[in-house]
């Protein structure tokens, strides 16, 4: 099964395959032990792979509250800078909590590596992370994520949540431009 694939965009995940990864990361992710938890969908990218976690989160059994924390590498380019801004923060107090940090991409790891330091700064019990890709080759962080949904290849992807300079989003599969 596959949406309507744009001239110029091939498919790398189509929705089936990422479908089913989905249920399967949440499967593993009922198994994690987690108490209190409180999942944080990274904003922007990662919004349609967090309202399919959840959703498979919850046949599973899982009932964590969400947040959303919406954070920027500033740049408008293809590449992240250095530089990791809050331009939105969570709503809840994480402390003492389990905390899910859920994101598109982990590249270089500048975002994750914020994300996670910031829970633990605010005295979380857990801080875990689940990317849907994990870029191997590209971390300047040292981060790795205890959850990935699939290894990407070292290319730009769009679609699934994920932009190219705020274009394709919306596309259901995961797509690299030719
Ligand atoms: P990091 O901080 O370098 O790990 O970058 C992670 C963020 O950069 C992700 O959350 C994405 O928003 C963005 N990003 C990295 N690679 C890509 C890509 O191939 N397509 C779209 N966004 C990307
Ligand atoms: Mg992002």
């Amino acid at each position: 099964m596959t949406g309507t694939v744009p001239p110029g965009i091939h498919t790398l995940f189509d929705e089936q395959t990422i479908a089913e990864r989905v249920e399967d990361l949440a499967g593993v992710l009922a198994q994690a032990g987690y108490e209190s938890l409180i999942v944080v969908a990274i904003l922007k990218g990662s919004f349609i792979f967090a309202a399919d976690l959840l959703r498979a989160m919850h046949r599973k059994g899982l009932a964590p509250e969400v947040e959303f924390l919406h954070l920027s590498s500033y740049g408008s380019g293809l590449t992240s800078s250095g530089t990791i801004t809050v331009l939105r923060d969570i709503e809840r107090d994480v402390r003492g909590r389990d905390v899910l940090l859920i994101d598109d991409i982990l590249e270089s790891g500048r975002t994750l590596a914020f994300a996670k330091a910031l829970m633990l700064e605010r005295g979380a019990a857990r801080a875990e992370v689940v990317a849907l890709l994990d870029k191997p080759g590209k971390r300047k962080a040292e981060i790795e994520a205890d959850y990935v949904g699939f290894s990407c290849p070292d290319k730009f992807v769009v679609g699934y949540g994920m932009d190219a300079r705020s274009a394709w989003r919306q596309l259901p599969f995961i797509g690299v431009i030719d």
